[in-house]
């Protein structure tokens, strides 16, 4: 039996909910120990190539989440909506509902979006927020809540989105004081990517705990391989 939504929030403040993300059946077979497999839209940098997340579709977040789903026994699969596929509450719910048929269990979404995650939740799926840092549509990668204001408005973002019914939220890029008073004040699970050691969770892209995409190396994440090396080391003895 694999994990529950509400295993995830009953993990609320033990700083110890994993999350890595996953997009492919070998890596998702390797990784399942995790408690949240996260079919991140980071897939549209890391396996298709593109400059940023936004232009992935929902086409291809069907095809990674299908892939992951096929290898699950474990963890919970949560799936990106992708850039433009919840513009409206019509267009989030039935997106949503094609990535839960594609295998997900619940959906991720970026932004203050109380009206689309509520609707999503009434539909009847799991939905995990998306505050600070929003890849979708950030012009640039800074770090975010670092003056009191920028905090005060994470802060009611935060509180929105649990109101809204969000299961869990991811913080990404939050300065550490502002993810602990955030952590501190909901009453639903935190997952932090890079902002300190203060959330309920942490979250980290597979490639680049493992050092497998060689193109962006983002200052905060610890990488507990060189895997390119590795690969490239095997290769060139395989020419050899
Ligand atoms: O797409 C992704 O990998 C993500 C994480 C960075 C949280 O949204």
């Amino acid at each position: 039996m694999h994990k529950t939504v509400n295993d995830i929030i009953a993990k609320k403040g033990s700083k110890k909910i994993s999350v890595v993300t996953s997009y492919d059946y070998t890596m998702a077979t390797l990784c399942d120990q995790v408690d949240i497999l996260l079919v991140g839209d980071s897939a549209g940098m890391v396996m298709l190539g593109y400059e940023n997340t936004a232009p992935v579709t929902m086409d291809e977040m069907v095809l990674f989440t299908k892939a992951v789903s096929n290898a699950r026994e474990n963890a919970l699969i949560v799936a990106d909506l992708p850039n433009k596929s919840y513009e409206n509450e019509v267009d989030a719910i039935s997106n949503s509902e094609r990535l839960i048929r594609a295998g997900a269990d619940a959906v991720k979404l970026e932004g203050r979006l109380p009206n689309i995650i509520g609707a999503i939740v009434k539909a009847g799926i799991p939905v995990m927020g998306h505050l600070g840092l929003l890849p979708q549509t950030a012009k640039k990668y800074t770090v975010q809540g670092k003056t009191e204001a920028d905090a005060e408005i994470l802060l009611s973002d935060a509180k929105a989105l649990q109101e809204a019914g969000v299961f869990t939220v991811v913080l990404e890029m939050v300065t550490s004081e502002t993810t602990k008073k955030i952590t501190e004040t909901v009453s639903v699970p935190t997952i932090g990517i890079g902002c300190g050691p203060d959330c309920d969770g942490q979250v980290l892209v597979i490639h680049d705990m493992l050092g497998l995409f060689e193109k962006l190396k983002p200052k905060f994440v610890k990488r507990y391989l060189s895997l390119s090396e590795e690969i490239k080391k095997a290769i060139s003895q395989y020419i050899q």
